[in-house]
């Protein structure tokens, strides 16, 4: 499924005063739940969080269990209000990888129909994961 439009109107959502760069997220369970979340900055900038980790953080809190993720949708607008492509970053490939069991599909935007397609696994090789604990 195309989340575009969903992540279009999330954008507004997001609260970036420091950076200007909008994040919108939406995650997909494998029962088919969706999620959304949108980036948060503070003034103590690393206390920021991720637009992925807000909406992953979500799923689980409203239920969703370890390796239930199974798609995570991302778009991002810069500070001149282009809409750009972003990848997730590495905390929250890493979060997305132990979420997924490792196996979700991650889907970056650069328009409606620009959309690159990764595994997890290809964006995080090598995953440190719980069963390695
Ligand atoms: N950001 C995300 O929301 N997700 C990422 O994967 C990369 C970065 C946010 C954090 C910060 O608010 C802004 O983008 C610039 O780094």
């Amino acid at each position: 499924m195309n989340y575009f439009n969903e992540l279009k109107t999330l954008l507004d959502c997001s609260s970036a005063p420091y950076s200007g760069f909008n994040v919108a997220s939406i995650v997909v369970t494998v029962d088919g739940k969706v999620y959304k979340g949108v980036n948060v900055e503070s003034a103590a900038y690393p206390t920021t969080n991720c637009a992925e980790r807000n909406a992953l953080q979500t799923a689980i809190t409203e239920g969703t269990k370890l390796g239930e993720i199974k798609e995570v949708h991302i778009l991002a607008r810069n500070a001149q209000k282009t809409l750009v492509q972003a990848y997730p970053c590495g905390s929250c490939r890493q979060v997305i990888a132990e979420l997924s069991a490792n196996d979700a599909m991650v889907f970056c935007y650069a328009s409606a129909t620009e959309i690159a397609e990764h595994s997890i696994a290809e964006l995080l090789p090598h995953a440190f994961l719980g069963a390695d604990l």
